[in-house]
């Protein structure tokens, strides 16, 4: 009798060890957390863009952050270097790598009678800026457009 038990015993061992890791080998995943944030992370050419506007010191004139501001005297751009940060409103993506590659070397005077304003926008492809960097550099900055921009524009719409 003692061993008919010690067998069931046994046997029951067996079964709960098998009847176990079937069910943990089944086992649904343990629900994940997924964190979202709603900024949308910089895309390669962005990041790319953003190395080619350090390296051809775009910054010495337009700034650090694109805003511009510098004095640029008699210029018709407000007697100052433009922000460049506004670029979605005046160019297409084309369009405005093509204005890189090209730049401005003749900028526009505020009074025709005055002195040529000292700055002027030199072209990438003279600095041997390739198409690709060019374009790189561009997808750089449009993402620089303030949101507060967008989100005015967004509200003109349905207004
Ligand atoms: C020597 C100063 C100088 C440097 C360096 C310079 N810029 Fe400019 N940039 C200007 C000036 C001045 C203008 C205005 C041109 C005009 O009035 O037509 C301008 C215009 C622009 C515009 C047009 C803005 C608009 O609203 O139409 C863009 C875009 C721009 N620059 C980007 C760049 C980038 C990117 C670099 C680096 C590769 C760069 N600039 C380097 C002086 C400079």
């Amino acid at each position: 009798m003692e061993r008919v038990m010690k067998l069931a015993v046994f046997v029951g061992v067996i079964v709960v060890a098998v009847v176990s890791a079937v069910v943990l080998s089944h086992r649904l995943p343990e629900p994940r957390t997924i964190h979202r944030s709603d900024a949308t992370p910089p895309s390669k050419a962005i990041e790319r863009g953003r190395l080619v506007y350090g390296q051809y010191g775009c910054a010495s004139c337009h700034g650090d952050d694109g805003k511009g501001g510098f004095a640029n005297p008699n210029s018709e751009t407000d007697e100052k270097v433009p922000a460049v940060v506004f670029v979605q409103e005046g160019y297409t993506k084309p369009e405005l790598r093509d204005y890189l590659l090209k730049g401005n070397q003749k900028v526009g005077k505020e009074r025709a009678d005055g002195p040529a304003p000292p700055y002027c926008m030199p072209g990438g492809s003279g600095l041997g800026m390739s198409r690709n960097a060019a374009s790189d550099l561009g997808e750089y900055l449009w993402s620089l457009y303030p949101e507060e921009e967008k989100k005015k524009k967004k509200q003109e719409k349905w207004q």
